[in-house]
């Protein structure tokens, strides 16, 4: 049985930022989230969240994102370190212990994102089976700014935990040591509760949780270094070139991802993706192309260069031009969308449809084969198959105070510059002329048009500057 705590009260100072830490966003989710998703997969009986630094923010951020997850908040009202932390959370840990005598403690740290509900079983699969308390480990290339890890082998051949030393109380040899405490561990509930008031102050003035390796070698069996082979996962954020680093990391774990079922990345590096996107088979994504929330990109589709995708699906075989910005909207089969166009939420293009440059659609469903290509407006319509909409037409869907809707009945033709004054309907086969402003209905198969008689003044002469 598991208990999951997460440490995420910390100020952050190194991140020179008014938010908190935590709430930093990788992948465009907070860090927290990453580290929630992660452990709620593991089906932990019971998971604590320790906030602090701007405690408000931080509870009103978790109940808005895990309202369903029965997450315990505990508040650690002063920060005096990692072990003071845990120290707040006693009450859970004894209700849990209570229930579950063998029940053990999993800590995880809101600002080490990364981690992979994998590597972490692996680690509860050998706490469990072995019977032991366990730290996870990695060994790095750059040690700096992490605990290091003394250990020992014994005859077994398991790497026991002498101590773990914070960065800023290592001696010139052990800054040598690049196995480092990645944050998370495994330890039982009862010895937590045993040994967690025992923690000193540290020469620094904070309760270190890593102290806790130290008197369990102390008291039973010392507890077990267990090395990842993936150190990326465990990689801590604590400043904005870390969390760049990060950002970097999960940015081409995705692209991988994406090009294993199939994607046709132009430049692998420069995809962005902050949701989850599901992809057919030979898609292709130019570059710097943005993906957000839930994006589906059907069989053959090709996204232009500079493209943003938000909460939208898009048909087999579409191709969205460059410079396309498409938002909570719907796009059918073999279309084309852009470049330089705009479908806001709400949109609804079917099949074959064409929308081109400088094109907005807002609220409107586009029926199959029709086409605006040019310079449009198309706010809360509903136009039917095969319309031909012209260079800068405008649905006046707006009059200060109430949106109307506007009609568009199959095979319309609207010529250029007309303005459709909503409410409105256009009937079945009717052509407006070019410049129409239209406030009542244009009936089926006829040319309708209004527009002031042209003329032209004979003996009209430029006027001419005058002298001084
Ligand atoms: C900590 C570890 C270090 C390890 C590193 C891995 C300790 C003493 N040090 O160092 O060995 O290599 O993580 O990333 O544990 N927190 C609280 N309350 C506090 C202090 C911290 O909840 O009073 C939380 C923070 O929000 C953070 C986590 O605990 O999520 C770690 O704290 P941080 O100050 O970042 O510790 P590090 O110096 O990174
Ligand atoms: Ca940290």
């Amino acid at each position: 049985m598991l208990q999951i705590i997460i440490l995420a009260a910390g100020r952050g100072t190194r991140m020179k930022s008014s938010l908190p830490k935590v709430l930093h966003p990788l992948g465009g989710r907070a860090m927290i989230n990453h580290v929630l998703d992660k452990a709620k997969k593991l089906g932990a009986e019971s998971m604590v969240v320790v906030i602090g630094h701007q405690a408000e923010t931080m509870r009103e951020h978790l109940q808005t994102h895990y309202s369903n997850d029965r997450l315990a908040i505990v508040e650690q009202t002063e920060t005096l370190g990692t072990a003071h932390a845990i120290r707040q959370c006693l009450p859970n840990i004894r209700d849990f212990q209570s229930r579950y005598p063998q029940g053990k403690t999993l800590i995880l740290y809101g600002d080490v994102p990364l981690i992979e509900t994998e590597t972490l079983k692996h680690g509860i699969e050998k706490a469990n089976r072995e019977q032991c308390e366990l730290v996870f480990t990695a060994k790095l290339q750059n040690p700096y700014g992490y605990g290091r890890i003394l250990v020992h082998s014994n005859p077994q051949n398991h790497r026991f935990i002498e101590k773990i030393i914070e960065e800023k109380h290592l001696s010139a040899s052990q800054k040598l040591i690049d196995e480092v405490n990645t944050g998370v561990m495994i330890l039982e509930s009862k010895s937590i509760i045993e040994l967690i008031e025992k923690i000193g102050k540290s020469p620094s003035g904070e309760y270190y949780l890593t102290d806790i390796v130290e008197l369990n070698s102390f008291n039973k069996r010392p507890m077990i270094a267990h090395l990842v082979e993936n150190p990326q996962c465990f990689f801590g954020v604590n400043d904005r070139l870390s969390l760049a680093k990060s950002e970097r990391f999960y940015q081409d774990k995705q692209a991988e991802t994406l090009m294993s079922l199939g994607a046709h990345l132009i430049d692998a590096k420069s995809i962005n993706i902050r949701g989850e996107v599901e992809i057919g088979e030979d898609v292709t994504i130019d570059v710097g192309v943005v993906l957000i929330g839930k994006v589906k990109l059907a069989d053959r589709v090709k996204v232009g260069a500079y493209s943003v995708l938000e909460n939208c699906a898009i048909g087999e075989g579409t191709l969205i031009e460059p410079y396309s910005h498409i938002n909570q909207a719907m796009v059918g089969e073999k279309a084309v969308i852009g470049p330089f166009a705009r479908l806001r939420p709400g949109t609804k293009i079917a099949e074959s449809a064409h929308i081109g440059n400088f094109v907005e659609v807002k609220n409107s469903n586009v029926g199959k084969q029709s086409k605006a290509n040019h310079l449009a407006y198309l706010g809360d319509a509903d136009i039917g198959e095969r319309v031909n909409v012209g260079a800068g037409v405008i649905t006046c869907n707006y009059d200060g105070a109430n949106k109307f809707r506007t009609t568009i009945e199959d095979d319309v033709f609207i010529g250029s510059d007309t303005q459709l004054v909503a409410p409105v309907v256009v009937e079945k086969g009717a052509t407006l002329g070019a410049g129409t402003t239209l406030t009542r209905k244009a009936p089926a198969n006829k040319l309708t048009l209004s527009r002031a008689p042209q003329k032209t003044l004979e003996h009209w002469h430029r006027p001419q500057k005058l002298k001084k």
